[in-house]
């Protein structure tokens, strides 16, 4: 069936987030549907898929003679009936359920009126397998990475046979291998004849894979299910953008390597199982520390935050040993922050307005006489929407009201504001559109010429090519290797693996 989403109208209060887009779905094709932070792309994909009705246009499907049908949505379920898959940008799994019961949530096997629990776990393990992914099925959720999330909310949709399947970023905190594993499924959806939309700003992977595109501006469908084969990157990035636009290139940077580091770890193990680990990084030094997804970076960050425990080793700060208790104390006691890859659940509070959100690190600083000062949030706030082309209708709209990019940029605007000297980000730039990607970079930089310490956690292996000064590999909670990064691609990304490779073979 082809299926069509026509004119469709989407109005929020104060915003128009879809004004007459249109995307038109063939069978047997990937499609990229693709735009800036806020363009429209997940509320279109919330219409399609019944989470809200349009407030114009219509949805349509085909037959094979030609003959078309209305759909109408009362509620995602209709759409579910209708063979519409979806994964969202915001995940929905249940924390505290395991990853069998999530993946098989929607399509539980029952035996005489009980659930089958083990129907129910092969079901997860096939849809895992088919990804390539090893993961206990009997694990609570609340337990796993957020990319291991990822992995199962993919399983998830898959577990449903539906022949329409929606993307919002299924890749976003993925990386390369991991995303391979999934193009290989979603290739092989396609050639059995279904139709899979992909929303990522990752450009790369829409040229690797899909064969179509949509492109929204400011809710409106600038090019219409176009052969990719007909444009290029630089093509594609106008219709996004407007206008050209050409990506950063950076100098090379010098470190002064004669300061003591300002975060050191020496020899530090700890209760999620890390084993020995030794880094450091100076004033005005960006070290990237790069892994595959679960190879426990993240979690090295959550311990070094006292976030989770450190039994053995040393963490120095400006030389002097330190046990860090909690994130504010971080901040605090160390002027360390901490940007977290997790935005959802610790990033950023969604029902609290963007100005809080900017300014809750300093809360202290603008607390004078004991009150936080309306007027010194939105000023904040005002500084860093246009240096990070914040889309938003003003500083005292709700977080939650946001798109997924622009969250991102409230979570980082809250560190920058914080005026730390280390700085530890994990995944900065995941669900960033290529303009304000260039522009997170470009400050990011900054922040290490001004003198910032900068840990950089990333699955995003050309941005740590592109940023990082140094690069540790971690795999399986170690240190496998460490190099001077001279930013150039093949080489570096080459030996990067290789250290990988040579780990796990071992
Ligand atoms: N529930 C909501 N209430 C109010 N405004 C909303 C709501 N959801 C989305 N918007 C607004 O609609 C516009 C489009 O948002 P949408 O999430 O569809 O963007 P997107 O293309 O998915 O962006 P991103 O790449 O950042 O995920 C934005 O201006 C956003 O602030
Ligand atoms: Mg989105």
């Amino acid at each position: 069936m082809t299926f069509i989403a026509e004119q469709i109208v989407k109005v929020f209060p104060g915003v128009r987030a879809l004004d007459r887009a249109t995307l038109r779905l063939e069978p047997g094709t990937i499609h990229a549907l693709l735009g800036e932070n806020g363009a429209g792309k997940s509320t279109l994909i919330k219409v399609v898929t019944g989470v809200y009705q349009p407030d114009g246009g219509r949805l349509l499907s085909t037959a094979e003679d030609g003959s078309l049908t209305e759909l109408s949505f009362g509620g995602p379920l209709d759409a579910q009936r209708a063979g519409i898959g979806v994964v969202h940008q915001e995940r929905n799994l249940v924390p505290a359920f395991s990853v069998a019961e999530n993946i098989a949530l929607q399509a539980v096997p029952k035996r005489r009126g009980f659930v089958d629990q083990e129907a129910m776990r092969g079901l997860a393990r096939r849809c895992l397998d088919r990804l390539d992914v090893h993961l206990d099925v009997d694990r609570p959720v609340s337990s796993l990475s957020v990319a291991q999330m990822q992995l199962v909310e993919i399983a998830k949709a898959l577990a449903v046979d539906s022949k329409v399947l929606l993307l919002d970023e299924p890749t976003a905190s993925l990386t390369g291998d991991e995303a391979e594993a999934l193009y290989t499924v979603v290739g092989a959806l396609r050639d059995q004849g279904h139709s899979v939309v992909l929303v990522t700003h990752k450009l790369e992977e829409v040229f690797a894979v899909a064969d179509t595109m949509t492109v929204l501006r400011d809710g409106r469908s600038v090019a219409e299910a176009q052969p990719l084969a007909e444009h290029t990157r630089d093509d594609v990035v106008t219709l996004m953008v407007g206008r050209a636009h050409a990506d950063l290139q950076l100098d090379s940077r010098s470190v002064d390597t004669t300061t003591a580091p300002a975060l050191e770890l020496e020899n530090v193990s700890t209760a999620q199982g890390h084993h020995n680990i030794s880094l450091h990084v100076r004033r005005g030094e960006i070290l990237g520390l790069y892994g595959l997804v679960g190879a426990g970076r993240s979690e090295l960050a959550r311990a070094v935050l006292g976030l989770d425990a450190i039994t053995g080793g040393t963490v120095r700060i400006s030389g002097e040993p330190v046990r860090i208790s909690s994130v504010g104390q971080a901040l605090q006691r160390h002027r360390l922050g901490y940007v977290t890859e997790n935005r959802k659940e610790e990033g950023v509070f969604l029902d609290q307005t963007i100005a809080r959100n900017v300014s809750v690190t300093v809360w202290r600083r603008l607390a004078r006489l004991g009150l936080v000062r309306g007027n010194d949030e939105r000023a904040l706030v005002e500084q860093y929407r246009e240096q990070l082309g914040m889309r938003i209708s003003g500083p005292t709209q709700l977080a939650g009201q946001l798109s997924g990019g622009n969250q991102q940029k409230v979570s980082l605007a809250k560190w920058l504001a914080a005026d730390c000297d280390i700085l530890v980000i994990d995944e900065p730039t995941v669900g960033i559109d290529v303009r304000t990607k260039a522009a997170f970079h470009e400050l990011i930089v900054g922040l290490a010429d001004a003198g910032i310490a900068i840990l950089l956690i990333s699955s995003d292996l050309p941005e740590m090519i592109t940023l990082a000064d140094r690069i540790a590999v971690m795999s399986e909670y170690r240190i496998v290797g460490e190099l001077d990064n001279d930013h150039r691609y093949e080489r570096t990304s080459h030996a990067v693996i290789r250290m990988i490779h040579a780990e796990i073979a071992s």
